[in-house]
């Protein structure tokens, strides 16, 4: 296992479409366990393969709480099926964009279906954080993030943030 970069805001490469992934073979099975190590070591709820810099349609979360044990879970090729009118707002933040919370509204329930690691097609029902949290990793497959779902004003102003310290970085190290 090994631990990988995770990309920031406002990296471009966050906003590649993810391709389908055609096999879950061996080097699918070791990206899934270096998002998971890179997930868990951020520390972070959901990752999106995109985020290390792999545009392939790979999801791992871990929703338990720190008096849980670990609840790891892997979907390739995740799929909107369904969802909800009725929606419900939680505040997001995203490995990308370390230290900014918004709250952001989306449908409350949704139907996914996806391919597990063994292969095989599956199919869940969500609510809750869940529900959110796959919304949330199913639009970074699409090059989509939180903050495109928040105000224009504050999108604009936490992009700008970002801007400016990814310069200041650069300028330090010339
Ligand atoms: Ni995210």
């Amino acid at each position: 296992m090994a631990t990988r970069t995770i990309l920031t805001l406002p990296d471009p490469r966050l906003r590649l479409v993810s391709k389908p992934v055609a096999k879950v073979d061996a080097e699918i099975r070791k990206l899934v366990e270096d998002m998971f190590e890179t997930m868990y070591g951020a520390p972070g709820i959901g990752l999106a393969a995109v985020q290390v810099g792999v545009p392939k349609r790979v999801v791992t979360t871990d929703l338990a709480k720190k008096d849980e044990p670990k609840n790891p879970k892997v979907y390739i090729n995740p799929e909107l099926l369904w969802a909800s009118e009725e929606r419900a707002a939680y505040e997001e933040g995203c490995l990308s964009i370390p230290e900014y919370y918004e709250e952001v509204e989306r449908p409350a329930h949704v139907k996914v279906r996806y391919t597990d690691l063994d292969g095989n097609e599956q199919e869940i029902e969500a609510n809750g954080l869940l529900a959110t949290c796959l919304q949330h990793e199913i639009d970074h497959l699409n090059g989509v993030l939180f903050i495109d779902h928040i105000s224009k004003l504050k999108r604009s102003r936490v992009i700008k943030k970002f801007a400016k310290a990814a310069r200041r970085e650069t300028e330090e190290a010339e």
